[in-house]
């Protein structure tokens, strides 16, 4: 049975590449197959714990950027991971399943731990497993977000084929696994968890910093130029475009005019995203053309876009009784799923079961 899931960190502000990335992305999704978007709060504290209210407040102003986004508290189930237990339990039995030597590959965690590995938290090392107990805790076949998080995905697959292939006799057993839906030696023919189908697709699955092409946008880049935040005002907006990095030539007329090119390339993405057209179009109406027209062009369009949903940001985030009330009734029809995978999940370990 299909499901979606995905989930953004409340650290600091979203950004125009979690935007066109990921959560536009998600919406019409809603109306395709059962959606659950969470505000990964328990992953934020991998880097070192934030201030406590500011990591409440950003709490609440990724639910807030969610729903002004398009996602509907009616449709898709909306809530914080710390709020359903069941994501630290199974991320425990996948801290046991993971090798050290999966976990040591990742690149994200080299690039934030940066030189100083040993100085590094053990969740900040172990943050992969959390993230595939997030998605499998709901058996989630498919989940959407930017190019980053690509390699994640994979050890989540890796995690969920190791685990029913160590318990495949037992899955069998109990009758609770789904049939293998594309049946290799690999595998066992019962499967308990999906091996999910990550989504990463369209122009903007990465967008770039606006003041370095090679560099992903980023919230941790010191310089607030480099990125659009969704918080910003229509001036801000248009500043930051304004500023942005660009070579001296002409747009090409052609996608393939833009390799080695990567601030162009990047300009185009953006506007192909927020406009809902491919480059090839973008380039159509603006090849030829100098920075100097595209920009305005540029700028109009992310502020038509994007102050309406500000301005909505900031109205649901007057009334926090209502954003907490949206989290708490997520939360509660996130746990009745989560609740009953767990319990098939120590049956088949054999955690012995007296409650
Ligand atoms: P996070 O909070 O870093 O980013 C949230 C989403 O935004 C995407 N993204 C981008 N997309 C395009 N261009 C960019 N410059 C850019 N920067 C960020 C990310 O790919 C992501 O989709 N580990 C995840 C959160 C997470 C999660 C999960 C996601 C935890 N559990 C389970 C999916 C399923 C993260 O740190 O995202």
């Amino acid at each position: 049975q299909p499901r979606v899931f995905s989930g953004v960190q409340p650290t600091g502000n979203l950004h125009l590449g979690n935007y066109l990335g990921a959560v536009s992305r998600w919406v019409p999704l809603q109306d395709q197959m059962p959606t659950i978007f969470c505000v990964v709060d328990s992953h934020a504290i991998t880097a070192g714990f934030p201030d406590p209210v500011e990591l409440s407040e950003a709490t609440r102003e990724v639910t807030a950027a969610y729903m002004a986004a398009g996602i509907d508290p009616t449709k898709s189930i909306i809530f914080n991971q710390s709020q359903v237990r069941e994501h630290a339990e199974l991320a425990w039995i996948f801290n046991c399943v993971a090798r050290m030597g999966w976990l040591s590959r990742m690149t994200q965690f080299k690039e934030k731990a940066g030189k100083n590995k040993e100085n590094a938290s053990v969740g900040l090392f172990a943050y992969p497993n959390l993230m595939a107990a997030d998605i499998l805790a709901y058996r989630a076949t498919h989940v959407p977000v930017g190019d980053d998080q690509k390699q994640h995905l994979e050890l989540t697959r890796d995690i969920a084929a190791k685990f029913n292939n160590d318990f495949g006799e037992r899955i069998k057993e109990l009758g609770i696994g789904v049939p293998n839906p594309t049946p290799s030696p690999e595998l066992p023919e019962q499967l308990y968890f999906p091996l999910t189908e990550p989504m990463i697709a369209g122009p903007a699955t990465r967008i770039m910093s606006l003041r370095d092409g090679t560099k992903k946008m980023s919230k941790s880049d010191p310089s607030d130029l480099s990125r659009i935040n969704l918080t910003d005002d229509s001036d801000t907006i248009a500043k930051k475009i304004r500023k942005a990095k660009t070579d001296p030539d002409a747009l090409p007329s052609a996608v393939e005019g833009l390799a080695d090119r990567p601030e162009a390339d990047n300009l185009v993405g953006i506007y192909a995203a927020l406009g809902g057209l491919s480059k090839e179009d973008v380039l159509k109406d603006f090849g030829g053309q100098q920075f100097s027209a595209f920009k305005p062009a540029l700028s109009e369009l992310a502020v038509a876009k994007l102050s309406p949903m500000t301005d909505e940001m900031r109205r649901l985030m007057d009334d926090k009784v209502q954003i907490d009330s949206v989290l708490k009734d997520g939360a509660e029809k996130a746990s009745a799923i989560a609740e009953p995978v767990l319990k098939d999940v120590r049956r088949i370990i054999g955690f012995l079961d007296v409650r």
